[in-house]
């Protein structure tokens, strides 16, 4: 069990064997696919790989979130080396307490990581918080680590039948794959889904 003090000792004392520098490939493969514009949220964006690589979309805001103020702060310095022409900025919080601006206001969530890094018994209230982010219609790109070989998490293995018990009922499901994209250990046990709020 992960606390956000912990979180954040983890992020000071660069102990972070989760961050692989890089955004997900998965993502990366995505994003070249060019269907992501708008607002974008990444919650538990950790050091903002993902944040970064969304940020060269056109026409994209990108809004980075995090518990750990330290991960914020490192991830913005990464952000600080890129263009000036992105349009990405990074918010200390909790994506369970949307602070009140935020909500309603995204076209899109962008998930990697964060879900299996929560505790299991807050599934429901990780779907409620990503429902509450987005606009009408608006969008989650998951990146779901189904089975990591841990343990105990997290990260916290998820099947497929949960994510469809949890999300479907306030998501449309629209597409799905496993990525042959994926980060080294974690080739086939990744599940895309992209899902669109009801
Ligand atoms: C396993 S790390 C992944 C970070 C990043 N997505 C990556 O892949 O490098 C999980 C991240 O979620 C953050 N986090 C955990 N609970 C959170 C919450 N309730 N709200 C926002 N961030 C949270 C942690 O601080 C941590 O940065």
């Amino acid at each position: 069990m992960k606390s956000d003090l912990e979180w954040q000792r983890r992020y000071e004392e660069n102990d972070t064997p989760w961050d692989k520098g890089e955004v997900a490939p998965a993502l990366a493969r995505y994003l070249r696919e060019g269907k992501i514009a708008g607002r974008v949220l990444v919650p538990g964006c950790g050091r903002g790989h993902e944040v970064r690589a969304l940020g060269e979309l056109p026409k994209t805001t990108v809004v980075g979130l995090d518990v750990s103020a330290a991960a914020v702060a490192q991830a913005k310095g990464l952000a600080a080396q890129m263009s000036s022409e992105q349009e990405v900025s990074f918010v200390v919080g909790d994506f369970f307490h949307l602070p009140v601006k935020l909500r309603r206001s995204f076209d899109w969530v962008v998930e990697h990581t964060c879900f299996c890094a929560i505790e299991p018994h807050r599934r429901q209230d990780y779907v409620r918080a990503a429902a509450a982010a987005l606009r009408s219609d608006g969008k989650i790109f998951g990146i779901f680590y189904l089975n990591p070989e841990t343990e105990s998490g997290p990260p916290f293995a998820v099947s497929r039948e949960e994510l469809v018990e949890l999300f479907d009922p306030h998501f449309t499901p629209m597409e799905e794959w496993v990525p042959k994209e994926a980060f080294a250990g974690r080739e086939g046990r990744e599940l895309v889904r992209i899902m669109q709020k009801r």
